[in-house]
């Protein structure tokens, strides 16, 4: 037969197959289990919405909004788009259902892809995955100390240790517009180029973030919002340093950390592993104080992070390190004719019902071909049945460590095989 087509999957789209899909899937349950431990309810969002929501939540002038969002127009010629994040989304979520009018604050978990029209690279995904956190409703430093501290531990537990926790404040309502004045004052003695100029028009903190050794250079005196905070904004600053210091969480301070998100205020934060070239940041988040009421909804703050699965991955095998075990079944089941597999799958069922894996030879393999099959499986028992043990109701239950088979009863299979496995483990 010719072949006519062939189809591979979207550019800068990963697959997640095995065995590597059970690292991720480790990766992810423990990032997740680190914001359970804290009281985050888990928060299910839609992969799509109004392209308005992200326009207005994440900011125009944004790399992400103006150039890499999924937006098109459905049947009912609605625009859309595919979420290029979670923050945006889960305000919509709150203000919607009125939890925000219930106990706060709301502390939300969330998990899933997310989308974004970047150009595919090393740790840098069309579709990406990620987990995320949002505390909305309380603006206590202690529980920005809180979200930061889940993010470290999450990792922490996964064995990773070769990342740095960058952290500042960009500053409140009261010192951010006063700020921004200066630095565009100082940007725009600079002899920069036109495009650049215009961005420091319309967004001067991202000329900060501008990577071209000569615009570092000239802005490497530029006022640092940092040392413009207002009061409140300081003292919260210190209070998070505070919080962190009595947690024993490390931190740098980097006054010129710039977020791609247009909604951060106050602390923001971004988890940096060196071990990955230019895609670096495993996660990233901060406060976004001014983001409910911008969306319609009660003047509350909120703080949270995205943290990314994918390159979190990759961060563990930079450091030759591997989370969460291949699927791997604990028991295999080899029959010895037609008989004696009708029984096994039923054997299989109920062993399955005690919470004890198990997988089958199926497709009518020979002994050699279904013992090979049992060997590569990994499996710790083989359960081989013929059907001359069928008569006396019987089945062989082979320890594949020590090659050993001994015939137990086939009424006490499932106690037999669960005291097996206590025991090898
Ligand atoms: P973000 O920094 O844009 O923040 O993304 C968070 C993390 O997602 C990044 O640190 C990175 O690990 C991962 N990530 C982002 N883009 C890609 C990509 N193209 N390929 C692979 N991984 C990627 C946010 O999305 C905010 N919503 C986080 C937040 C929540 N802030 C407050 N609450």
């Amino acid at each position: 037969m010719t072949k006519t087509s062939s189809f591979s999957a979207p550019k800068g789209i990963p697959d997640y197959v095995p065995p590597g899909s059970a690292e991720f899937v480790a990766v992810r349950d423990g990032l997740i289990r680190a914001a359970r431990l804290a009281g985050y309810g888990h928060i299910e969002l839609p992969v799509f919405e109004d392209t308005g929501l992200f326009a207005r939540g994440v900011g125009e002038s944004t790399d992400v909004v103006s150039k890499e969002m999924y937006t098109f127009p459905d049947r009912g010629d609605r625009s859309v788009t595919l979420r290029p994040e979670g923050t945006a989304g889960v305000m919509r979520a709150v203000i919607e259902h009125g939890l925000d009018r219930g106990q706060l604050p709301v502390k939300l978990v969330y998990n899933g892809p997310f989308f974004r029209y970047e150009r595919p690279q090393a740790g840098r995904y069309r579709q990406l995955q990620q987990v995320g956190i949002e505390a909305i409703g309380v603006d206590d430093p202690a529980l920005d100390a809180e979200v930061i501290a889940i993010a470290d531990a999450g990792f922490r537990g996964l064995g990773l240790d070769g990342f740095r926790l960058e952290l500042t404040s960009l500053g409140d309502e009261t010192c951010r517009p006063q700020y921004r004045e200066l630095l565009q004052e100082f940007l725009f003695g600079l002899p920069l180029d036109e495009e650049t100029k215009r961005r420091a028009q319309l967004n001067p903190l991202r000329v900060l973030d501008d990577k071209r050794p000569e615009v570092r250079e000239m802005t490497a005196g530029a006022p640092l919002m940092i040392d413009h905070l207002s009061e409140s904004a300081k003292t919260h600053f210190e209070q998070v340093l505070g919080h962190l210091d009595a947690l024993g969480v490390p931190y740098v301070v980097n006054p010129r950390m710039v977020r791609g998100l247009d909604y951060y205020t106050k602390t923001t934060f971004e988890f940096v592993h060196d071990g990955l070239g230019a895609q670096s940041g495993i996660g990233g988040g901060g406060r976004y104080d001014g983001l409910m009421a911008q969306l319609g909804g009660q003047p509350l703050s909120g703080i949270g992070f995205g943290l990314g699965v994918d390159r979190t991955v990759l961060a563990l095998q930079a450091e030759g390190k591997t989370a969460g075990d291949a699927a791997r079944c604990e028991v295999f089941g080899v029959p010895l004719g037609e008989a004696a597999k009708q029984r096994l799958v039923v054997v299989a069922a109920h062993l399955r019902a005690a919470g004890i894996s198990v997988d089958l030879a199926y497709g009518g393999r020979g002994v050699k071909g279904a013992m090979k099959a049992a060997d590569r499986s990994g499996a710790k028992f083989t359960l081989v049945l013929g059907d001359r043990d069928l008569t006396e109701e019987t089945i062989g239950l082979k320890d594949m460590a020590t090659g050993e088979q001994r015939q137990i009863p086939l009424d006490e299979v499932v106690g037999a095989v669960r005291e097996a496995l206590d025991v090898s483990s």
